[in-house]
């Protein structure tokens, strides 16, 4: 049985886009658009989540998807509190279930988690009681799917929702990215027309993710005629020594510059997931030219988790 959803195909947590239908998918991003126009405020909404509550459980670390889980559920009217696990007995030996369970005992309805390990939001899920329900915020380098869905709406924002013209560019460490891999599962879900990926060979996953997509080495190449480029941050953290030479060689051959950017459709658009490195995937002059919409998806955020969190809880 799947851990995502409820026979009749509702979604009991949200864990990947990996099996999320076309259906679903399309369901959740029109409620986004939906809520967007009141997702930056306002009071409008506040009934929606009444009395429930919800806990922001992080053990690694968030600035973009922790602030806006928080302010789309508080935008809803639900209770929400963060729980910075780096501060938490965590720390005196408790294992996560124990602490996952010990909120779900002061009446915790959602839990949004952050998690450096692939599947353990998904064991967390596992673990959460009947009435409780879990979402992904990111585990390791499995999976983001707020963030896939984000982007989504984002491409649809500024390329409209047809996605069967659109070349996309996914370029940097896709080895390392569960955006990457949620995007993908997104992309493919909606019929973009032709997907390519780049980045050095150290950085391209070996492991099927990319399987359908065009593979590039060389950016130059691979910019050629899109309509989107997705930059990607090279994750530093999560990498064994020696996949990259050196940063400047990164920004060499896979930085976005002005330059490489010419080489693209000129009204592409240029998307990252954040935080950037500046003058390593991306240029200062892109990430905040003209062709940028690295802000207008952050705001999408909230409203995409709006909507996740309303198909859940509401
Ligand atoms: C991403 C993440 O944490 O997976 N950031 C985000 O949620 N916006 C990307 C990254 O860390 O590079």
């Amino acid at each position: 049985m799947s851990l995502q959803f409820f026979p009749d195909g509702r979604f009991r947590h949200f864990l990947s886009l990996e099996d999320v239908p076309h259906a679903a998918l399309e369901k959740l991003l029109e409620s986004a658009r939906e809520l967007r126009a009141d997702a930056l405020g306002g009071t409008a909404l506040r009934q929606h989540l009444l009395g429930k509550t919800v806990c922001n459980l992080f053990f690694e670390n968030s600035t973009r998807t922790r602030s806006s889980f928080l302010l789309a559920a508080q935008r809803l009217g639900a209770d929400v509190f963060t729980f910075d696990a780096s501060t938490s007995s965590g720390k005196k030996g408790e294992t996560d279930i124990d602490t996952l369970k010990n909120l779900e005992a002061m009446g915790v309805n959602a839990f949004v988690i952050r998690h450096s390990e692939n599947g353990a939001v998904a064991k967390l899920a596992e673990a959460a009681g009947p009435g409780t329900c879990v979402i992904n915020a990111g585990d390791g380098r499995h999976q983001h799917p707020t963030q896939g869905l984000l982007d989504m709406l984002s491409i649809r924002e500024f390329k409209g929702s047809d996605f069967s013209s659109l070349k996309i560019l996914i370029a940097g460490d896709i080895k390392h990215s569960r955006v990457a891999r949620s995007d993908l599962n997104a992309l493919r879900t909606l019929g973009a027309a032709e997907i390519r990926v780049c980045g050095p060979a150290s950085l391209l996953p070996t492991d099927g993710t990319i399987d359908g997509c065009k593979r590039f080495e060389d950016l130059d190449q691979a910019i050629q005629g899109v309509d989107v480029v997705m930059m990607l941050r090279l994750q530093r953290e999560r990498m064994e020594e020696g996949l990259i030479n050196s940063l400047d060689g990164y920004f060499r051959d896979y930085g976005l510059t002005q330059k490489r950017l010419a080489l693209a459709k000129h009204d592409a658009i240029v998307m990252h997931p954040g935080p950037m490195n500046r003058g390593v995937e991306i240029a200062d002059e892109v990430a905040d030219g003209p062709q940028s919409i690295i802000l207008p998806q952050v705001s999408n955020g909230v409203a995409v988790r709006m909507a996740v969190l309303k198909a859940l809880l509401a």
